[in-house]
């Protein structure tokens, strides 16, 4: 059962999240921050791609086990985009912006099926072993009109299935027992700890 673990993130609301989750299971919870690891560019093309470079570049620097996670929104209108550039698709990570970007692009797309998906890949890498993946999905549609002010991102445009609510009409224990994040979580909390 791993003992340690880097957080393969400069993002500081990631790093809270991942040590509120881990600490209660013993584990020592690094953010690369503290041991003054990099910022590692997300150069590949799949989540599990930039999941992978951020956990194995840091796990070779630091010789520790390391954990990343890449995650995006994918809109099927749009060929899959923003995908992996989701976080780069806002202006000055401005999201309102990117909102009302991603609102133009689906009007101008003439399509009126505007389902998409939400999808999260965590990596873990201890040094010297082959990385392990978990991912998470949720299916789910975008609206034009956004409501709620809970979450992030793209969250006030998401409808996810089988609710009539978005996202950010939903509290954080709601949305995390849905949420692409959440089961990805989930799963790698099961496999590496057993709970
Ligand atoms: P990452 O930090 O590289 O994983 O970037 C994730 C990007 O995907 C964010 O900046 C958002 O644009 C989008 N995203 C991922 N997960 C969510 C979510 O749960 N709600 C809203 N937007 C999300």
């Amino acid at each position: 059962m791993l003992k340690e673990l880097v957080i393969a993130s400069h993002n500081q609301g990631k790093i809270t999240e991942f040590k509120a989750l881990l600490a209660p299971l013993g584990v020592k919870v690094y953010a690369a921050t503290e041991l003054n690891l990099p910022d590692v560019e997300e150069t590949g093309t799949t989540f599990a791609e930039n999941a992978a470079l951020k956990a194995e570049t840091l796990a070779k620097i630091s010789g520790k086990p390391c954990l990343a996670d890449d995650s995006g929104l994918c809109v099927d209108a749009l060929n899959g985009r923003p995908g992996v550039y989701s976080a780069r698709y806002a202006p000055n990570r401005d999201f309102n912006k990117a909102m009302s970007l991603l609102i133009s692009e689906l009007q101008a797309s003439g399509k009126t099926d505007w389902s998409a998906h939400f999808s999260c890949v965590l990596a873990i890498t201890e040094p010297g072993q082959k990385t392990r993946f978990y991912e998470g999905r949720v299916n789910g549609q975008i609206t034009a009109d956004r409501r709620g002010s809970e979450g992030f991102g793209f969250d006030p445009v998401f409808i996810p299935d089988g609710f009539k609510r978005t996202f950010a009409e939903m509290n954080h224990a709601e949305k995390a027992k849905i949420s692409h994040r959440g089961k990805a979580v989930a799963a790698f909390l099961k496999k590496e700890f057993n709970v």
